[in-house]
């Protein structure tokens, strides 16, 4: 399960099923009280053995399902237990789909000693990463948040930011895309698949 405002509804959901449901694993502390507070088991990932599905929202999606993530500061969680997962099921509405990856600021986890050399790197890509504000993640780091970037190519640029010290995980989920797309509109929901 991952996190986010979307992934609340779908939780609240899934609780009127929750006899069909085994467990989960969760991507963070909220989703985690939110499967608890439906009756779903909360597992650890070293108790399971596979995963059959991930449901994610995004902050924004384009054509090749790739996104960004991290808005609610669970992107590293997010991005393990989609890892492990057999399929990625991202739910938004319309208002995440862009042609073009960047016009939401990139979240990316990073460890605090690196902050102001990782801010330098980004103003070389063109990116003003700016510290997010009172904010530590699930695992106790800060978040910067990466305006004006055009990311055109989202593969390539997930594995340059993964190689820079001190960044724990870059909001790109591009090498790692969405296997199905769930798009909500007022018309209804429109399935994509890669
Ligand atoms: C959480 O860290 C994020 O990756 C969320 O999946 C993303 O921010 C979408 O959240 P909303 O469903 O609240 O828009």
């Amino acid at each position: 399960m991952g996190s986010g405002s979307t992934v609340g509804f779908f939780i609240r959901e899934l609780g009127l099923i929750r006899d069909r449901v085994r467990g989960a694993v969760s991507s963070s502390e909220r989703s985690s009280a939110l499967l608890r507070e439906q009756g779903i088991a909360v597992y650890a990932l070293d108790e399971i053995e596979s995963i059959p599905v991930y449901v994610d929202g995004a902050d924004e999606v384009d054509a090749r399902l790739c996104m960004i993530k991290g808005g609610g500061g669970a992107l590293t969680r997010e991005k393990i237990v989609a890892q492990a997962a057999r399929s990625f099921v991202c739910i938004v509405d319309a208002s995440k789909q862009v042609p073009v990856l960047g016009a939401f600021p990139l979240p990316v986890e990073v460890i605090a000693m690196a902050a102001a050399p990782l801010r330098r790197q980004f103003a070389a890509l063109g990116g003003d990463a700016r510290l997010r504000d009172g904010f530590t993640s699930d695992n106790g780091h800060p978040i910067l948040d990466v305006h004006g970037l055009h990311i055109a190519d989202p593969v390539a640029l997930e594995a340059e930011i993964n190689q820079w010290p001190g960044v724990v995980t870059v909001g790109l989920f591009a090498r790692r895309p969405a296997d199905v797309l769930l798009l909500a509109d007022p018309s209804g929901v429109r399935t994509v698949r890669r």
